[in-house]
C-alpha cells in the first residue's frame, strides 16, 4: 500500500536528466527537419519548439514530466503542471491548452492520489490561462505527471535562450535549492518551514507580465535539470558568440536551510552529475565551500528564469518582478566578452 507517493519513485532520484553529452551525440543521429517555419526545435536546444503560422502568430509546443517530488500528490500535481508551463513562458509564450500525461500503478488502486496529482495538474493550467484539454495515461510501477502544453507567441517577440549581449545584466527570479530539498524529504529530514517554501517556489507559475515582456530582455531561459552554471553555460555557449558570465555568488539567491542539508549528505545525484560536466566551464575566482559551490549544479524542478537584460533597463524589471510576486529575485551578474574555456567567473 502507498503510504507516501515520494516512496513509489525509484532512488535514483527526481529531475534527474539523461546528460545533456550524451543526449546531443543521439539526438545528432535523429534525422533533423529543417524548416524555415521552425524558429526553434531540436537543432536549438531550446526550452520549446516554435512553429511560425504566419507572420504574427506562432505555436508554442513542448513537453515535460516528473516523478513526485513531495509527498502531496495535489502538490505534486501543481509543481509538474507549473515546471510544464514554464517552458512556454521562458519563449515569451502564453499557454493556450494542455493535455495531462500520467503514468501510475494501477495494482495500487490509489486512485484518490490520481485524483488530486491531476486536480493540482488542472488548477495550475486555469491559473497560467491555459485549458485543460484531455490526456494520456498508462500504468507504470512509478508515478510520473506532466503536460504537453500548446502556447501562442508572437514570432517577431520570441525570446531564445542563447541570445545574450555583451553587457547585459543577469537577473534569477527564484532561490535556489530545490533539488537538495527534495532530497533531504525523500531522506525525511527536510523540516516543514523549509519544505514550504520549496513549494511556494515549485509552484509560482514562471509568468511574466506583459510590461516585463516588453522590456529590452535579450535572452531568456528556465532554471531546471541541468542548475543555474548549467543553464548559463547554454546560454553563452549555443549563442555562438565569444561571451562569458561574471556572477557574484553572494547575490545570488538560496532558499534558507539548503546548506545544512548538503552538510548533512543531502546531496542528489544530478547536482554531481551535472558539476562534472560544467564545473570546467566556471572558474571559481573565491573560496566556495562544497556546499555552496554544490547549489550552483543543484538540478531545479519548476525553476525561475534566467533574464539577460540590457543594463539601461534592469532596475525596472526588478522592481516589476518584486510587483509580481518574484520578491528574491536578485542581480546575480553580468555578460562579458570572453573566450576563455572558463566561461564562467564565479565571484
Ligand atoms: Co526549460
Ligand atoms: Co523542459
Amino acid at each position: 500500500m502507498i503510504e507516501k507517493l515520494m516512496q513509489m519513485t525509484r532512488a535514483s532520484g527526481c529531475a534527474a536528466k539523461i546528460n545533456p553529452k550524451d543526449l546531443e551525440n543521439f539526438l545528432s543521429k535523429i534525422k533533423q527537419t529543417k524548416d524555415k517555419r521552425l524558429l526553434a526545435g531540436l537543432e536549438h536546444n531550446e526550452d520549446a519548439a516554435v512553429y511560425k503560422l504566419d507572420e504574427n502568430t506562432g505555436i508554442v509546443f513542448t513537453l515535460d514530466l516528473i516523478t513526485p517530488l513531495v509527498n502531496d500528490p495535489y502538490v505534486f500535481g501543481q509543481i509538474a503542471a507549473t515546471n510544464s508551463l514554464s517552458d512556454v513562458f521562458a519563449m515569451g509564450g502564453r499557454p493556450l491548452m494542455a493535455l495531462n500525461i500520467v503514468c501510475f500503478p494501477e495494482e495500487e488502486k490509489k486512485y484518490n492520489l490520481l485524483e488530486e496529482i491531476l486536480r493540482g495538474g488542472a488548477d495550475k493550467v486555469a491559473e497560467a490561462g491555459g485549458i485543460l484539454a484531455g490526456g494520456h495515461s498508462l500504468n507504470d510501477k512509478e508515478p510520473k505527471y506532466g503536460l504537453a502544453v500548446v502556447g501562442l507567441v508572437d514570432p517577431k517577440k520570441v525570446i531564445y535562450n542563447n541570445t545574450p549581449e555583451v553587457g547585459d545584466f543577469l537577473i534569477l527570479t527564484k532561490p535556489l535549492g530545490v533539488g537538495i530539498i527534495s532530497t533531504a524529504i525523500k531522506g525525511e529530514i527536510a523540516e516543514k518551514r523549509v519544505v514550504d517554501k520549496a513549494v511556494f517556489w515549485m509552484t509560482k507559475l514562471n509568468k511574466l507580465s506583459q510590461e516585463l515582456l516588453e522590456l529590452n530582455i535579450h535572452s531568456l531561459t528556465d532554471v531546471t535539470g541541468f542548475g543555474l552554471v548549467g543553464h548559463l553555460s547554454e546560454m553563452l555557449l549555443l549563442s555562438g558568440k565569444e561571451l562569458g558570465a561574471k556572477i557574484m555568488f553572494e547575490d545570488i539567491p538560496v532558499i534558507e536551510g539548503v546548506y545544512d542539508y548538503v552538510n548533512t549528505g543531502m546531496v542528489s545525484e544530478g547536482a554531481m552529475k551535472n558539476r562534472k560536466i560544467y564545473s570546467c566551464i566556471a572558474e571559481k575566482n573565491i573560496n566556495l565551500s562544497f556546499e555552496k559551490e554544490i547549489v550552483l549544479y543543484d538540478p531545479q524542478t519548476s525553476g525561475g528564469l534566467l533574464i539577460s537584460i540590457d543594463p539601461q533597463q534592469v532596475e525596472k524589471a526588478i522592481k516589476l518582478l518584486h510587483q509580481e510576486g518574484f520578491t528574491e529575485s536578485k542581480i546575480i551578474g553580468e555578460v562579458i566578452k570572453s573566450k576563455s574555456k572558463e566561461r564562467i567567473k564565479i565571484c
